[in-house]
């Protein structure tokens, strides 16, 4: 079976071919267009998705050595996301899926980050527990097997990747911010400032991010008012620390609760290198997964990956499904 598979849930317009569990190719254009407002601007999200689509879905099948007539099917996220961008990507997919005759497959694009982990890898143990980390999500979930999932706790607040956004906005650093504090943090030491780390005293699996970035705006302000030198790069290091001790702290926990011993860290955050060690030094004799950097922020290969793995099975949508912005998994 071959899939084309269509991401459009934010700013990244994402085309990729999945063909028997294999990716042919996954092409990423990640929207510049937003970087001068620190933030996502969803119109223009929208009418740059509905610039590059076609181009790039053109593109896709082109690298993948395939032709238009042999796509057996479409596989596009349905949601969550933003309602203007999550349109363009369901429409043309629902457009090109009519015109070829072919069936089409709106997709979670939570239930993709999850399953990225099994794009070009063997398959991981069920059950496990996944950590998905992302700039709209921090979530805690049991997975039992396919289409088989459990809520065990979420952020009250911002996401970890939305912390890392607007930290880096905060301390005068690009978007998207994660990557930029990496990078930051590298040079700098991890323990230099104490920054708050929530619920790290309780049992309970959530997470509250909202009050570390007001936190950061505060040590900004002091120490520009009381004209104290900061290395920059110690604060982003111990900004990054604090996210990431909690989110590790969680997953520990949540493991311990349930006695799995699996884990997978999904999701734009768990492209995270420091995410990464420190989890594999601290959670002993746990089985940690991580999907391919490339599949960890927004990318169509895990849309078409579950696409096929469900047409596969005779599961469609009809041609009148519709976007939904705040798309649960159940
Ligand atoms: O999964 P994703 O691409 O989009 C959503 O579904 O939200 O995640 C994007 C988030 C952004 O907030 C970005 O800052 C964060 O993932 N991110 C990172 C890194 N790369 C991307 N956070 C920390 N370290 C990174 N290396
Ligand atoms: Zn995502």
């Amino acid at each position: 079976m071959i899939v084309l598979g269509v991401e459009t849930s934010c700013d990244d317009t994402a085309a990729a071919i999945c063909s028997n569990g294999q990716i042919l190719s996954n092409l990423v254009s990640s929207q510049k267009i937003h970087q001068s407002y620190g933030g996502v601007v969803p119109e223009l999200a929208s009418r740059e998705h509905d610039r590059l689509l076609n181009s790039l879905v053109c593109n896709a099948i082109v690298e993948a050595g395939v032709s238009l007539q042999t796509i057996d099917g479409i596989a596009v996220t349905q949601g969550p996301g933003l309602a203007g961008t999550l349109l363009t990507g369901v429409c043309f997919s629902k457009g090109l899926a009519q015109g070829l005759d072919i069936p089409v497959i709106g997709i979670n694009h939570l239930e993709a980050h999850i399953f990225a982990r099994f794009i070009d890898k063997s398959y991981v143990e069920f059950p496990f527990i996944c950590l998905l980390v992302s700039g709209g999500h921090t979530q805690i979930w049991i997975i039992k097997e396919f289409d088989n999932f459990k809520l065990l706790g979420e952020s009250r607040d911002d996401a970890a990747g939305e912390a890392f956004d607007k930290g880096a906005r905060i301390l005068g650093l690009g978007y998207p911010g994660g990557p930029h504090i990496e990078k930051m943090a590298e040079n700098g030491d991890p323990h230099a400032i104490k920054f708050p780390k929530s619920f790290m005293n309780n049992n309970s699996i959530e997470f509250s991010f909202s009050g570390l970035k007001t936190s950061l705006l505060y040590f900004m302000n002091n120490s520009k008012s009381s004209n104290e030198k900061v290395l920059i790069e110690d604060v982003a290091a111990s900004y990054q620390e604090a996210i990431i001790d909690v989110l590790i702290h969680k997953l520990k926990q949540s493991l311990d609760q349930t006695n799995v011993r699996t884990c997978v860290i999904a999701g734009g955050v768990a492209a995270n290198n420091r995410l990464r060690r420190k989890a594999q030094n601290i959670l002993d004799g746990i089985s940690i997964h991580f999907p391919d950097i490339n599949y960890c922020t927004d990318n169509a290969a895990m849309v078409a990956y579950l696409g096929e793995q469900k047409l596969d099975q005779g599961k469609s949508s009809s041609l009148q499904f519709g976007i939904n912005p705040n798309l649960q998994l159940k």
